[in-house]
C-alpha cells in the first residue's frame, strides 16, 4: 500500500494492515524521530499529525492512513512544526529529549486547530503528553512564544 509521509510517497509491503503506524515508521521505514514510549496510547511519545491533526501512531492502524497526509517531526516542510522547533531551542526545553518529538507534534496539532490557544487550552491539550524529566513549564513557555508569533 502507498502512504504519504512528510511529502514523500512510500510504497510499503506489509502483510498485516492492522500494524500500527509507529511500527511502520520505525521498523519498516527507519524514520526513528517518532518515539516508542508506552505503545498503548498513554504517553504521547509517538504523536504525529494526520491531515494536520495530532494522533498517536502506536494506536493507529496503517490501513486507515491510505490517501492521508502524515507529518512527523522529521518534516522539512511543515511551518508550524518548524516554528515550534525554533522556540523549543530558544527556550532550551529539552532534557533527555525522549518525549519531545511527541510534545512538539501535539503542540503543532493544537496550533493548527487553534492558532491562539488560551493558557488553559494549552494545558488541557498538552495534558496527555508525559515527560518523565518534568519539562512541562518550559514546554508551555515555548508554545506561548509560538502562539504570540502567529
Ligand atoms: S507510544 Fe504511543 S502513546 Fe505512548
Ligand atoms: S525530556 Fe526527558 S522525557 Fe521529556
Amino acid at each position: 500500500m502507498k502512504i504519504t509521509i512528510d511529502e514523500k510517497i512510500y510504497d510499503i509491503d506489509i502483510e498485516d494492515t492492522n500494524t500500527p503506524l509507529l511500527w511502520v515508521l520505525r521498523d519498516n521505514l527507519n524514520l526513528t524521530g517518532t518515539k516508542f514510549g508506552c505503545g498503548v496510547g498513554q504517553c504521547g511519545a509517538c504523536t504525529v499529525l494526520v491531515d494536520g491533526e495530532a494522533i498517536r501512531a502506536c494506536s493507529t492502524a496503517i490501513s486507515s492512513l491510505e490517501n492521508k497526509k502524515i507529518t512527523t517531526i522529521e518534516t522539512t516542510e511543515d511551518k508550524t512544526v518548524q516554528k515550534l522547533q525554533k522556540f523549543w531551542i530558544q527556550e532550551d526545553v529539552v532534557q533527555c529529549g525522549y518525549c519531545q518529538s511527541g510534545q512538539i507534534m501535539n503542540a503543532a496539532g493544537l496550533l493548527k486547530a487553534n492558532p491562539k490557544p488560551s493558557d488553559s487550552e494549552i494545558l488541557s491539550s498538552m495534558n496527555g503528553n508525559i515527560c518523565r524529566c518534568g519539562t512541562y513549564n518550559k514546554i508551555k513557555t515555548a508554545i506561548k512564544a509560538a502562539r504570540a508569533e502567529v
